[in-house]
């Protein structure tokens, strides 16, 4: 087999990685007949000779193949096409054959969200440095498969029918128990609203409480997922800073009194991951209740904390219930769930349930009934404590990595909490170049300037740890080093 039958062109300047090219062509081939099943594929090296490339990019496409099951190794003799192309796969390639349209139709608005692209490596796989991913590889499947399929099984019909639009009751229970014991939040369960993930709840938010162009204050730099679902309510963002103790109150009392809400990151500030200090906390909750406003709290990764014990929510310091809390099991189990929860002042819990209702009517229940029941098993406590010390394992072997390859090169931040560790580079390199740079070689960081909303302040990068393992981490920041030097 020759490249012109793979039809395999890497294009450098594309800003699409490398390895991500080689994936989407290998796919590609398979699923249009033109590599067929059981058909032996060129060996990863000779693969990286003909195309011009290093071998690392083609060995993450290879893998990502194989993981996905379109690729069979067999030892000793090489890898090969699947003979058993599942069907989700071929309605794949149906689907992938309709090109969106470039046109705009007649009539269709300019959209201030649609018309951003979405960031790019959000959706790639779990390779060194990704954002937003935890541990997939030690998530312990068979005792969750086993949980779900006694769901699918559906064994009382009822499990069928409609849920309700505040979530199944027991896991409501069982995540405001939670929430009481590890987080310091004051809640009971008749004020957990399940969502289908925090970014649904953001939206949900701002479609409850904001009007089109009332002003909401983010943190500057701050979490982009944020910024969206705000301009998809056309509110107005109003970019604060943020310093080592979080978000820089007497700036937001400055902003004027017509603010409505102030969107926070408390526990481990989006993206520079500082702890938001007692008396900013305090501050920040007399400002809410001085102007009327609203604080919505995201505490998205904050079950895993590496230096002094978990810090208490904001949630639960608010005596006059300003404070709209907002976690999700995507870092604490897999994004894929797409299982998130709000804690509701009771003031507002009829207008949220109600708003849950015009947008969906309830989260899927399948889901939300096996995870009642791997929280009420203690089968969630055990993973957390198991994923608290792979964590920190991975964490260090990204700072030791850092401190032996890019020690002079960049200046980690803050790395106490969470899945990411955000670094800063040298005067003058260009975080977006050192991203793009990254990605043909295999790696997919995020550039810290895309999180400011008005100028860039600081180039940096958000390095995730979570979802590779500790060599391969020690492995790319020789990398990261490499392309640094390059740029200095
Ligand atoms: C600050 C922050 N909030 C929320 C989320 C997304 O959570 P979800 O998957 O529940 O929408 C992320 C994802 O990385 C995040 O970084």
């Amino acid at each position: 087999m020759t490249l012109a039958t793979l039809h395999l062109p890497v294009d450098r300047d594309i800003g699409v990685p490398i390895f991500r090219q080689i994936y989407d062509g290998l796919r590609g081939a398979i699923l249009e007949g033109r590599l067929r099943p059981g058909q032996r594929i060129p060996s990863t090296r000779s693969l990286a000779t003909d195309l011009g490339v290093s071998r690392l990019p083609v060995l993450s496409a290879y893998e990502q193949l194989l993981h996905e099951g379109y690729l069979v190794g067999r030892t000793g003799s090489g890898t090969f096409v699947t003979r058993h192309i599942p069907d989700h796969l071929l309605r794949s390639r149906a689907i992938g054959r309709l090109k969106p349209s470039t046109q705009n139709p007649g009539g269709v608005r300019a959209h201030p969200v649609l018309n951003r692209p979405t960031p790019t490596s959000w959706s790639l796989p779990a390779v060194p440095f990704q954002i937003g991913l935890p541990a997939l590889d030690l998530f312990p499947r068979a005792p969750w498969a086993k949980l779900v399929a006694r769901q699918i099984r559906a064994e009382t019909p009822e499990q069928l029918a409609y849920g309700d639009p505040a979530g199944l009751r027991s896991l409501r229970v069982a995540i405001a128990e939670h929430l009481r014991t590890s987080r310091a939040v004051r809640c009971v369960a008749d004020q957990i609203l399940i969502v289908p993930g925090s970014q649904a709840a953001l939206r949900l938010a701002a479609a409850t409480l904001l009007e089109p162009n009332d002003r909401v204050a983010i943190e500057e730099p701050g979490y982009f997922g944020a910024h969206r679902a705000f301009r998809a309510a056309s509110a107005q963002l109003v970019p604060v800073p943020v310093d080592e103790a979080g978000l820089n109150v007497a700036a937001l009392q400055r902003r004027g009194s017509n603010i409505r809400a102030a969107y926070v990151t408390p526990s481990h500030q989006y993206p520079l991951g500082m702890t938001m200090s007692a008396s900013r906390r305090f501050a920040l909750l007399d400002w809410a209740e001085r102007n009327q406003a609203w604080i919505l709290e995201d505490d998205y990764d904050s079950e895993f904390r590496y230096v002094s014990r978990p810090i208490g929510a904001l949630q639960g310091m608010d005596a006059s219930d300003r404070v709209i809390y907002i976690g999700t099991f995507s870092k604490a189990l897999f994004p894929a769930a797409r299982v998130g929860y709000m804690v509701i002042p009771p003031s507002l819990w009829a207008r949220f349930v109600e708003s849950r209702f015009a947008f969906d009517i309830f989260t899927p229940t399948i889901y939300q009934r096996a995870l009642a029941e791997f929280l009420e098993s203690g089968q969630f406590a055990r993973h957390l404590r198991r994923m608290r010390s792979a964590y920190l394992e991975r964490r260090d072997a990204l700072l030791r990595g850092l401190e032996r390859h890019c020690a002079d090169l960049v200046h980690v931040h803050n790395s106490d909490a969470g899945l990411h560790v955000t670094v800063l580079l040298r005067e003058g390199v260009d975080d977006r170049e050192v991203i793009a740079e990254l990605g043909r070689r295999g790696l997919a960081a995020f550039d810290l300037s895309s999180t400011y909303v008005g100028p860039v302040q600081k180039h940096g990068l958000l390095l995730g740890f979570g979802c590779a393992t500790p060599q391969r981490l020690l492995a790319a920041t020789r990398i990261l080093g490499d392309v640094l030097r390059e740029r200095v």
